[in-house]
């Protein structure tokens, strides 16, 4: 029985592997947009996937070589050799560059935490990071994700962290959009954050949150919305959130797109139904998309190409949510997201 059940399920993924290919011009030619994805440095020296990424998109962001975790080391001097390869890669191609990024509740690296309580010394060391950090690529970076996933689950406020401690809540973010201004006079600077599609109250507090930013003077110059979403997402849910958020006139970076279907939990686990979603997800994301404003859609992030390089291969490693399959080629998700383009 379970036997013949696995039998079954390999004989799904190999058909389902062979059904997905479709022929398909390269992304950003297609879009009236940049496109962008996210790529780690060692991924580049894969001659198959610097084509693929040449080939498809116009932008890149780090995956994770641009974080405090990378960059920071643990006396505190800090280390740019991987970045600097993505950013060479990025020139070398004439693709954009975005940075990804700052301050990050998530992330409060030692050689941060070690400092004393001293506000003086703290505010110096901060201030210090976001120049060095910002200014390596002053004139390359297009933008920067300034603020991470600074916003609560429950959209009652907004997350605690080693920086909210020693700096203040609303101060710390401030501070490090005038430090990241400071730094570079021209990159757009984003406040980033996931979930907005389908927490309506998340996304009202980010959007007061911007407001708030910008009332206390930080150069807040766009707003980025990660779009890690199911294949279960409501229909329109993400249409909404694209609408909602562009009220406020600033640049719209949709900046980490994938689609799970291991997550898509209202879904019943037929491969067909879950295929349908994920594409429909794709295509409502790209017609939103470029139903904004010329001047609003400042670029559109796939948080990777490749199934398999996804980062939610962690979490599940049969989920497939992105528009490529493992050899690099385009799959009907991908003919979706192209479908739904303006
Ligand atoms: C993820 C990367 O994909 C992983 O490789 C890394 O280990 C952890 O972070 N929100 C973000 C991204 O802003 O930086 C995260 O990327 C995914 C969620």
């Amino acid at each position: 029985m379970l036997a013949s059940a696995l039998a079954l399920a390999a004989c799904d993924r190999q058909g389902a592997a062979q059904a997905a290919a479709v022929d398909l011009p390269p992304l950003k030619s297609l879009a009236a947009f940049p496109v962008g994805t996210c790529v780690q440095a060692v991924q580049l020296d894969d001659p198959g996937f610097a084509a693929l990424v040449a080939a498809q998109v116009s932008q890149l962001t780090a995956e994770w070589e641009m974080k405090m975790e990378y960059i920071v080391q643990d006396d505190g001097s800090f280390r740019f050799d991987a970045p600097d390869r993505i950013a060479a890669f990025a020139r070398t191609h004439g693709l954009r560059f975005f940075g990804h990024t700052l301050v990050w509740y998530a992330q409060s690296p030692p050689a941060f935490e070690r400092l004393d309580a001293g506000r003086i010394a703290f505010d110096g060391a901060y201030r210090n990071y976001i120049h060095a950090v910002v200014g390596r690529y002053r004139g390359q970076a297009v933008g920067w994700d300034v603020v991470n996933e600074a916003v609560a689950e429950d959209g009652e406020g907004w997350r605690d962290s080693l920086w909210s401690q020693r700096l203040g809540r609303l101060e710390h973010m401030t501070l490090a959009f005038q430090h990241a201004r400071e730094a570079d006079p021209e990159a757009v600077l984003f406040l980033n954050d996931y979930n907005l599609e389908n927490l309506p109250k998340k996304r009202a507090t980010f959007l007061k949150l911007a407001e708030a930013l910008l009332k206390a003077g930080a150069p807040l110059g766009g707003l980025g919305t990660q779009t890690h979403v199911a294949a279960d997402l409501k229909a329109g849910e993400l249409a909404a959130a694209l609408k909602d958020l562009a009220s406020l006139g600033l640049p719209i970076h949709l900046s980490e797109m994938d689609v799970s279907l291991s997550r898509a939990e209202g879904l019943i686990r037929d491969p067909a139904k879950l295929a349908a979603g994920q594409a429909r997800v794709y295509a409502e994301a790209a017609e939103a998309f470029s139903s904004l404003p010329a001047q609003q859609r400042f670029a559109f992030t796939h948080w990777g190409l490749r199934d398999k390089d996804s980062w939610l291969k962690r979490e599940d490693a049969a989920d497939t949510p992105l528009l490529f399959d493992d050899a690099g080629r385009p799959k009907s998700a991908a003919a979706a997201w192209a479908g739904g383009l303006r």
